[in-house]
């Protein structure tokens, strides 16, 4: 495949963040994109150029009815300075289910895999170095097509960027304080809720505000219907430990499959726990807590990586898990996956494309 790859004068480069500790999550961007126009029922030659504002028509699709998608991923630096992928065929993979729910052209996975690669091999002095830290991984489609009359695009753009982040939860591997949200809901039956376009998450901000004002760290989504079912927690999907066994909800439709919960799932049972995808009420969560039961509580995600719960509010009440600290089987799980991701430990599952 063929990529044009833009050159870019001195003053086109940025002055890099001069330690890991400085960034936060999201909010430097490397010195170049990937980019691919859609038009004419195909896609357009790849390029690589300075990453840049994108000139829209005021009336693109994307802009008034969210005909977008995206995916998050990250690269990890190892102790030999190289760089990992974690899993990208499922990225790839979820891309296109959410391009398809969204009716917006399939990206090839040739076209997506070298062209991050490609980029990857261009920025990798990007890549922050400290263990919690990497190169983030943004790959978008927008609807461009100027029109307001309410149906799919003809025209998309495809992009890659990149940004050296910190961990999520800047205070690193420690409990957050979840609030369960009873009056907002992120997705229902038959809904976008397990796909990842823009707005599932403009939906979640309202109420996440609400919860960030009242100093929790993330809002727990119930189901729809009997507002009773736990769903996921944030932009992350959760695992609950009751009697040394592992849950975590089914993937139901409304949910959105994280690739860290398949890897935390294939990791929980490889280290030898009964594994349960379970449809579980906040009453039974409650309750199991209540009992000692319920010993710890955790949500996973590629952005925050393992986030240990420490306490769920829920109709006006706190209830602290574990003594509000982080419980061994977390730990050992979170230890696993950052292990083989930041490729201190072999990997036996073939997750891990070392790119550079
Ligand atoms: N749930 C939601 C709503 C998300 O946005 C994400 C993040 O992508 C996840 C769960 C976790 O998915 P993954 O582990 O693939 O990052
Ligand atoms: C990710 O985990 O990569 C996400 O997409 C979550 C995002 C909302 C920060």
């Amino acid at each position: 495949m063929e990529i044009t790859i833009e050159s870019l004068s001195l003053e086109d480069l940025k002055v890099k963040y001069s330690s890991d500790e400085e960034l936060g999550f999201g909010q430097v961007f490397t010195d170049r994109m990937f980019i691919v126009n859609y038009e004419e029922d195909q896609w357009k030659i790849p390029r690589i150029v300075k990453y840049d504002n994108i000139e829209l028509n005021p009336s693109a699709v994307c802009l008034h009815y969210g005909q977008t998608i995206f995916e998050g991923q990250k690269a990890y630096r190892t102790p030999e300075g190289n760089l990992n992928l974690f899993r990208l065929d499922k990225n790839i993979e979820r891309f296109n289910s959410s391009a398809r729910r969204l009716v917006m052209p399939e990206i090839d996975e040739e076209l997506y895999r070298t062209g991050l690669i490609t980029l990857l091999k261009l920025e990798k002095d990007w890549a922050p170095k400290k263990l919690g830290s990497s190169l983030y991984i943004r790959p978008t489609m927008i609807a461009t097509t100027p029109m307001l009359g309410l149906r799919t695009a003809q025209d998309f753009i495809f992009y890659i960027i990149l940004s050296p982040s910190g961990p999520y939860f800047p205070e690193g591997f420690q409990c957050v304080n979840i609030y369960v949200s009873e009056n907002y809901i992120r997705a229902a039956p038959g809904g976008m809720g397990n796909v990842k376009t823009g707005g599932n998450y403009a939906a979640s901000l309202l109420v996440t505000a609400e919860a960030t004002r009242k100093g929790f760290n993330q809002v727990l989504w119930l189901d729809a219907i009997h507002k009773r079912y736990i769903e996921e927690v944030g932009a992350m999907n959760i695992f609950f430990i009751i009697d040394d066994e592992i849950f975590t909800p089914p993937l139901s439709g409304t949910i959105l499959p994280g690739i860290t919960r398949e890897s935390i799932l294939t990791l929980a049972n490889d280290s030898g726990y009964y594994v349960r995808e379970k449809a579980l009420s906040i009453d039974f969560v409650i309750e199991s807590i209540g009992n000692g039961s319920l010993t710890e509580c955790f949500a996973a995600g590629t952005a925050a990586s393992v986030a240990p719960i420490g306490s769920l509010y829920y109709q006006d009440k706190s209830y602290m898990i574990n003594k509000s600290t982080v419980g061994p089987i977390s730990k050992l799980l979170y230890t696993n996956l950052i292990d083989i991701q930041y490729g201190r430990k072999e990997d036996p599952y073939g997750w891990i494309e070392t790119i550079i």
